[in-house]
């Protein structure tokens, strides 16, 4: 059991209706566009949003600034050996960064490189060195109603056709992101982990892990796997990370940071490419674009997430959440994730057709409603897909009290309720860069 006590508090309020519509006006119907003070409870992403620990707030006092050889580097290095098992550390501002280091070190032109679902900004880094990413998803990930303990596998017979149709020599790099965030944030079995390992193996390519929900994952493996039911969460994180050659990690996510980064790995030789790259677009490699305070307080947040009593409070407020949601008859994603709900607003909004953008429509009513901002992951935010039109509700880390919750469950109830009374949209002005048009394009009702 654990709780947490407020030592500093931040008051949020909800704007009346008249001030919420005519945010929604002034936003261009894009929540990305509305000042945070006009938003009630925030689940647009768990990324860098959550609160931090008391420890981790005396980590920046103490953090140490210094531009080479910064302690707090060591600290970083210390507790990504003992939670992750490697020995070298590449900082990095933040997630993507980090990718750019890893990716632009082993991936060339021509190159194809699958992953169980590949992020949004894995996705792009991936193209900007003129390769080609290809989700390689288990069977079952997009469907919402499929029960499953780990949706968020990697199809191993999806990546072999991959290297049958371009060659084993255009793979140097398989992928695999726990958890699966691109699938609702469903968890990867240790299992399945050993599988990709060996196909890595079999084909001579770097195995890479995306680390950025690690923590989160290693809690479902206790949960759902047999083998791993009388194990921490830390033994587990211990067990699967390490079958990687390299980590890749967004801080701002279980390393409970506002901020930060890194690439990990036992390899000597890619250690020291990485490092030359990051001097590049990153900084010197013991702070690599952070602060030396944020380098410290990430040390300190790594070590923490893989607590039981905090990992298991962390997952099973998503699924108290989705209970609540179920309970008032939100259609969503089954199961829920672990950092987030997927509500399936194309089941909600079954009168709106694709082209109507059901899940902005949904994102824009649940603001309208109880001032609770979401993010659309359908066709608004994935051009020429037929993905499943969902609206993730990420919930920051440690932040958010039942009430919130609560809160939350009951607007969704109220949106339910009037469905049929609400239109869809259409873009107003939209960017030149289709893939990320959902962070700045404009929308109005039809
Ligand atoms: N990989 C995964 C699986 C992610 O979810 C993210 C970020 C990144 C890489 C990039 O990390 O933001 O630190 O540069 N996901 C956030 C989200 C933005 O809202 O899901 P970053």
């Amino acid at each position: 059991m654990v709780g947490y006590k407020s030592k500093l508090v931040e008051q949020i309020r909800l704007p009346s209706r008249a001030q919420r519509e005519r945010a929604l006006e002034e936003a261009g119907y894009n929540v990305f566009n509305l000042p945070s003070d006009d938003v009630f409870v925030d689940l647009l992403t768990d990324s860098g949003t959550g609160a931090m620990s008391d420890e981790q707030w005396a980590a920046l006092i103490r953090g140490d600034e210094s531009y080479a050889g910064s302690r707090s580097f060591e600290e970083l290095e210390s507790a990504v050996e003992e939670v992750m098992g490697f020995e070298r550390v590449v900082p990095a501002h933040q997630g993507r960064g980090a990718e750019n280091v890893l990716y632009g070190t082993l991936v060339s032109e021509g190159d194809v490189v699958p992953n169980n679902t590949h992020f949004d900004t894995t996705r792009a880094h991936i193209a900007n060195q003129g390769a080609e990413p290809v989700d390689c998803p288990v069977d079952d990930a997009t469907d919402p109603d499929a029960e499953g303990p780990f949706k968020g596998n990697f199809s191993i017979e999806r990546a072999r056709a991959v290297v049958d149709e371009y060659g084993a020599e255009r793979v140097p790099v398989v992928v695999q992101t726990i958890t699966n965030n691109s699938t609702a944030g469903q968890p990867v079995s240790v299992e399945n982990t050993r599988r990709v390992r060996e196909f890595a193996d079999e084909i001579g390519a770097t195995f890479v892990i995306d680390a950025c929900r690690f923590a989160e994952n290693a809690y479902f493996v206790t949960q759902r796997e047999a083998e791993f039911s009388d194990v921490s969460v830390a033994a587990v994180a211990r067990e699967q990370l390490p079958l990687a050659d390299a980590l890749v990690m967004s801080g701002k996510k279980d390393a409970l940071s506002n901020a930060g980064g890194f690439v990990a790995t036992d390899d000597e030789r890619l250690y020291e490419r990485c490092k030359q790259r990051a001097i590049l677009y990153e900084g010197f490699p013991t702070y690599g674009g952070m602060a030396g305070r944020d380098v410290a307080a990430m040390a300190v947040g790594l070590r923490e997430a893989v607590d039981e009593a905090y990992v298991a409070d962390r997952v099973e407020q998503i699924q108290e959440l989705a209970s609540m949601l179920e309970s008032v008859g939100v259609p969503m994603y089954t199961p829920a994730g672990g950092h987030a709900v997927y509500l399936d607003a194309g089941a909600l909004f079954s009168h709106l057709d694709p082209e109507q953008f059901p899940g902005q429509a949904l994102v824009c009513e649940l603001y309208r409603e109880g001032g609770v901002r979401g993010v659309e992951l359908g066709r608004f935010a994935f051009p020429g897909t037929d993905r499943p039109e969902l609206v993730r509700l990420a919930v920051p880390r440690r932040m958010y009290h039942r009430e919130h919750l609560e809160h939350v469950a009951e607007t969704a109830a109220a949106v339910l309720e009037r469905r049929e009374e609400v239109s869809g949209l259409e873009i107003v002005s939209e960017p030149e860069m289709e893939e990320i048009r959902h962070f700045t394009a404009t929308l109005e009702p039809i």
